[in-house]
């Protein structure tokens, strides 16, 4: 990028009411962007990496729209540098990235592969380099094919392997890296992956996905136990959640029900075990009335709650949730209780998601009040929209900056409601592949051509760069 050729300012305005709570937010706040492995590197057969479920999972006839795959991606394996380049003009402190555990241990067993982890040092040099802080994800669901093989996440080993992994990476670069995480979003790995059968490796076993959320806990665990018996100096370390706030659609029994039982796996089946050592009795009812128990053995909730540093919340959007299907019913022919969401009749954004920022600083406050004590960082918040470049590829992406600017104003609020919240990494660096979906959806505050692989800060970057700039310089 030249960023002389790009405007110098956003040209947008946040209502009055957003721009005073953004301006309250915590001067020491972290402003930063996210990206993930598989999702920008390409580069899928070099330096002695292997398959991971994804690139099985992309080569599944119709599993991807227009069968796209992240052999290209953005080519951000051979483009780091630019990209690092990107992230120090735009004025962002800190940049979260995933790395790929086919690249550092191809077979996801075994010693560390040099040319793997190199990329990753060399990317760590680099940000440090221009001021940046670097955060690394452990796990951004692209598990070697090799372990699906043997069982995946729901098979008990995989933890084990999990925790392997994560020392080899950490001994390569806890010199220089202080923050990091185990796994973003364990929900996604194990429902859309081995329960919706929608992301990779594509099973469709809900007991097997339930096995699943137990192992992925697991072996965030042993990483996190292991991490700091060898850390040298302080670090950080945590782990991502995506959660929402589930609202019932009226306060009928069946509705609070069904926003109670969403909750419940959406959210309180990863933070109970983190934060309090158990599992919620609730939860653990509902999954025996469908006569499923999860995979615990003695001594695993003990390992799960290894004290965090640091909650990574990722949030995009809220439901309504109701208890009774369009007859009235309260229970399907499945004998079990009915759990439909409903409209909130909100603007959506071309995922068909309901823009609800209250949803947002709702379960901030939520979260801070019922697990109290453990310190936030958005660790994602960002929206995919139907972006028009005009000749010279900037794109004037009022939607994407409004989502920002609503967003931003629902955290400073659930801080002033009492959340500790650290810092907000926005959601995405780059367009980029954007799994089930490919490359038509769009959650990039840079543009890519994915012809030319040119990048291009749209108007939510230079948005992003104001605001990170007046907080810094109040
Ligand atoms: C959360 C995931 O971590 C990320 O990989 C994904 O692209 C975004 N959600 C948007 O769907």
């Amino acid at each position: 990028m030249n960023p002389t050729a790009l405007p110098t300012s956003s040209v947008f305005t946040a209502p009055a009411a957003e721009q005073e709570l953004i301006a309250s937010l915590p001067t020491d706040f972290r402003w930063g962007v996210a990206t993930s492995a598989y999702q920008i590197e390409g580069a899928i057969d070099v330096d002695g990496r292997t398959p991971s479920i994804w690139d099985t999972y992309c080569r599944v006839p119709g599993a991807i729209d227009n069968g796209d795959t992240g052999d290209i991606a953005c080519e951000h394996y051979t483009r780091m540098p630019e990209d690092v380049a990107l992230i120090k003009d735009l004025g962002l402190d800190t940049y979260r990235f995933s790395v790929s555990w086919s690249r550092v241990q191809p077979h996801g067993t075994g010693p560390v592969n040099p040319a793997g982890i190199g990329f990753y040092d060399r990317l760590v040099d680099e940000l440090l380099a221009q001021g940046i802080d670097p955060w690394v994800t452990l796990y951004h669901w692209d598990l070697p094919q090799e372990l699906e093989d043997a069982g995946g996440w729901p098979a008990r080993d995989t933890a084990y392997r999990f925790a392997d992994y994560s020392m080899l990476v950490f001994d390569a670069l806890s010199d220089r890296v202080d923050t990091w995480t185990t796994l973003n979003e364990p929900w996604c790995s194990a429902m859309l992956g081995y329960a919706y059968g929608v992301h990779a490796p594509g099973r469709k076993e809900y007991p097997a996905a339930i096995a699943a959320i137990h192992h992925l806990l697991l072996g965030h665990g042993l990483a996190t136990e292991r991490m700091r018996e060898a850390a040298t100096r302080p670090i950080d370390i945590g782990i991502t959640l995506n959660a929402a706030t589930a609202y019932p659609a009226s306060d009928a029994e069946p509705d609070l029900e069904a926003a109670r039982r969403a909750d419940g796996m959406g959210a309180r089946i990863y933070l109970d075990p983190l934060v309090n050592g158990h599992y919620p009795a609730d939860v653990i009812a509902d999954l025996a009335a469908e006569g499923i128990e999860l995979p615990v053995k003695d001594g695993d909730l003990a390992t799960i709650s290894a004290p965090i540093d640091v909650l990574g919340i990722n949030y995009y959007f809220s439901q309504k949730f109701t208890g009774f299907d369009e007859d009235g019913r309260t229970v399907g022919d499945d004998g079990l209780p009915i759990s439909r969401t409903l409209p909130l009749d909100r603007p959506r954004t071309a995922m068909d998601w309901e823009i609800v920022p209250e949803g947002f600083t709702d379960l901030l406050v939520r979260i801070s009040r019922d697990y109290p004590g453990l310190p936030m960082v958005i660790t994602e918040n960002g929206s995919a929209f139907a972006d028009v470049p005009d000749e010279n590829g900037y794109v004037s992406d009022e939607g994407r900056t409004a989502y920002f600017a609503s967003h931003l104003a629902a955290v400073a609020s659930a801080i002033q409601q009492g959340a500790d919240i650290r810092g907000y990494l926005a959601w995405s660096l780059l367009d980029n592949f954007e799994w089930a979906y490919g490359y038509d959806k769009r959650f990039g505050i840079v543009r890519v051509d994915y012809e030319t692989q040119t990048r291009t800060p749209k108007q939510s970057a230079l948005y992003l760069r104001e605001v990170a700039h007046r907080h810094r310089n109040r």
